[in-house]
């Protein structure tokens, strides 16, 4: 099985970074491969809009999204982590999901296999935990749509510098158990 982690914020090291990898470590300890993919560290052009993917299957724009595309096909269960930015996702993670449009035909029918888990992990400086619901609300609307339904949120609030989730030992486990449960569920059981 294989769980694919891709972390939306700058800060390596930071709370999403931690997060994504502690669910990575549960899936790993439940016998999963997992790898960590930083954003950041790469060059993801904005969707053109061109919706070449509404015919032909892929996108025509050639950077480091190519690979990707691969990755999440192949992966059982993955794990989209941004903190959340202005009440939304950052800006990176937006652009990199603009280009998931690509698994959508014409008929806005997934083109990934089915079976799919999905972990959203999203910490906030706010504390109120309830306060950005609707960002897991749309995007679990959005996963489901290219045939993720089992798509769950781990929200983290009150964590706004270096280092606050790493030292919030229930945060961190509920971030493993969510991992566990993404391999848990494997379609390969
Ligand atoms: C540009 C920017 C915008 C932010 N907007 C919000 C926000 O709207 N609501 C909130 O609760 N926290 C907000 N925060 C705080 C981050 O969500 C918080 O610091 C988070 O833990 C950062 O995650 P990281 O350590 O992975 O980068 C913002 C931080 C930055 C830098």
């Amino acid at each position: 099985m294989k769980v694919i982690g891709f972390v939306g914020s700058s800060r390596k090291g930071g709370n999403t970074d931690v997060l994504v990898k502690k669910v990575l470590e549960g899936a790993a300890g439940r016998g999963a491969q997992t790898e960590i993919v930083y954003l950041h560290d790469l060059n993801i052009k904005d969707c053109t809009g061109c919706l070449t993917c509404k015919g032909d299957p892929g996108c025509p724009i050639q950077d480091d999204q190519q690979p990707l595309y691969a990755k999440i096909r192949e992966a059982d269960g993955i794990v989209l982590g941004s903190p959340i930015y202005m009440g939304f996702l950052t800006g990176q993670a937006k652009s990199f999901l603009d280009r998931w449009y690509a698994f959508l035909d014409a008929n806005r029918q997934s083109r990934l296999p089915s079976g799919k888990k999905c972990v959203l992990v999203l910490p906030q400086g706010q504390p109120d935990e309830n306060l950005f619901a609707y960002v897991h609300g749309v995007l679990g609307r959005v996963f489901t749509l290219l045939g993720i339904p089992e798509t769950r949120p781990l929200v983290a609030g009150g964590v706004r510098e270096m280092g606050d989730a790493a030292r919030k030992e229930e945060l961190l486990a509920k971030a493993r158990e969510a991992g566990e449960e993404l391999a848990r569920s494997s379609n390969i059981l």
